[in-house]
């Protein structure tokens, strides 16, 4: 891989210990890749991106906010204050950078500690571990996240983040931090996803960008970092371009603020009959999930089968791979070669090994199911009222105990290499 933009702060360390280039931030292959189909981007333009992410987030080691002054713009958005309501700078800088104490003497450098090796350093999901591993780790440069409580492609609240650190996500490599970090330390990571994912978002519109502009023509953004250096032309150009294109950076922004100020979404409780203690009237409340299950309304075999083992509709794509979709080897192998991991489908869940990723607690599983998993093809149930959305909480619980008639058992899939 190609060291694309890396901060040389040895001048400290070289009296000690030699130069060791500290990591750096890698670009988004898949993002450049797809933008530049058409013509290839300049190398003035592609170091501009590296100069313009630099300047906002910092490096690795040295992470920054971007600067308050010099976006700021009466009627426009200030990145840096944006950024800091929803991830706290002071958990951005213990989660970053080299495994040591701090001055307080609590660790840091957690990031590096438990999770860039499957995560990468640039939250690429393509850790030097993720090759082995199916599914592969998340890609937090997407924004898009699976097991969490909010809708659709909202973001995931604070709470959903710090779970998912806690408890793991069971029966995937990704483990369960609960015992082996303290609480701050899973808030700081917590923050850390999020700086990583802004950071990553913000690339991917930065390359989308670029790729409508001219060959010779530059970023706006690239201009002198204090506005009230600008003429008035060139404050002109500025402001125009914000009000077209910076529109996209702050909804990235905006989406976070949103996910985050709103941790405590109203959580639904489930029916009577959920916990009924009467042998008919829980029996009556499966049925009623299994009949949407089967039927028309939930169309949940269409994929997870008739008898829940997940061999129903095959071969789709996750969210890490999703520009192969549709696209032959030889597109495929031109991403492969430039350092992404090989595309692999995700199967829908087998209800009949017990094993649910997002958690097995009602609650979960009524956000996975009313929601849809954000990323596969699991879709949410929109048209299904609260009340059916828990009877079939209940029915894929008890799937495990069905008996199977009709003899169509057949073995448990996984998700496979596709090549
Ligand atoms: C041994 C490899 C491994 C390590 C170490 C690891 N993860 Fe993961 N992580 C995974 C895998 C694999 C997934 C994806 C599972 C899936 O898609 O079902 C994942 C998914 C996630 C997700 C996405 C959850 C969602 O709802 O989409 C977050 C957030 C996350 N990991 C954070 C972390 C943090 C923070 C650390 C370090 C404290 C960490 N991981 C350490 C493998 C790992
Ligand atoms: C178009 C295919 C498709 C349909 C239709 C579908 N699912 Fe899924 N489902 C999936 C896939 C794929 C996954 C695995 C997603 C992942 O792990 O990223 C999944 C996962 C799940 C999970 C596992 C959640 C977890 O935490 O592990 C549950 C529960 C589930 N589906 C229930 C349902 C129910 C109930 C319905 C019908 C209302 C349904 N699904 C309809 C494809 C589908």
């Amino acid at each position: 891989m190609k060291r694309l933009f890396s901060f040389h702060l040895c001048i400290g360390i070289i009296l000690f210990a030699g130069c060791a280039e500290p990591p750096a931030f890698q670009f988004n292959v898949v993002a450049k890749k797809q933008a530049e189909q058409d013509q290839p981007f300049s190398s003035q333009q592609i170091e501009d991106i590296a100069n313009v992410l630099t300047a906002f987030f910092g490096t690795p080691d040295q992470p920054a906010f971007p600067n308050v002054r010099s976006f700021h713009f009466p009627e426009g958005l200030d990145y840096g204050e944006a950024f800091a309501e929803v991830v706290d700078f002071q958990d951005v800088i213990r989660a970053a950078g080299p495994v040591r104490f701090d001055e307080s003497g609590k660790t840091a450098g957690l990031y590096r500690e438990h999770c860039s090796h499957c995560h990468g350093i640039s939250g690429d999901g393509s850790g030097p571990t993720a090759v082995t591993l199916t599914p592969y780790p998340r890609d937090f440069r997407n924004g898009v996240f699976k097991f969490k409580s909010t809708i659709g492609k909202a973001r995931p609240s604070n709470e959903d983040l710090y779970n998912i650190i806690n408890d793991g996500i069971p029966g995937t490599a990704m483990p369960a931090f609960n015992v082996a970090i303290t609480q701050s330390e899973k808030k700081a990571l917590v923050d850390y996803v999020k700086y990583l994912s802004i950071r990553g978002e913000i690339e991917q519109v930065l390359w989308d960008i670029t790729a409508s502009l001219e060959e010779d023509q530059r970023l706006p953004l690239v201009f002198p970092r204090d506005y009230d250096e600008l003429d008035e032309e060139e404050k002109d150009e500025l402001y125009g371009w914000f009000e077209e294109e910076g529109i996209r950076i702050e909804s990235i922004f905006k989406s976070w603020t949103k996910a985050s100020s709103s941790p405590s979404i109203k959580r639904p409780t489930a029916p009577p009959e959920y916990f009924s203690e009467s042998h008919d009237e829980h029996a009556n409340f499966l049925a009623k999930g299994r009949a949407i299950f089967s039927g028309k309304s939930g169309a949940c075999i269409q994929c997870h089968g008739d008898t829940g083992y997940g061999d129903g509709e095959l071969g789709n794509y996750d969210i890490w791979n999703q520009w192969a979709k549709g696209k032959n080897d030889k597109y495929i192998a031109g991403f492969v070669d430039a350092g992404v991991l090989p595309p692999r489908t995700i199967s829908p869940r087998n209800f009949r090994n017990g094993g649910f990723r997002g958690g097995r607690n009602p609650l979960n599983l009524f956000y996975r199911i009313k929601n849809g998993i954000q990323g596969s093809q699991m879709p949410g149930a929109a048209t299904l009222t609260d009340e059916e959305v828990w009877a079939l909480v209940a029915y894929v619980r008890n799937i495990k105990n069905e008996t199977i008639t009709g003899g169509h058992q057949q073995k448990p899939i996984h998700d496979k290499k596709i090549n």
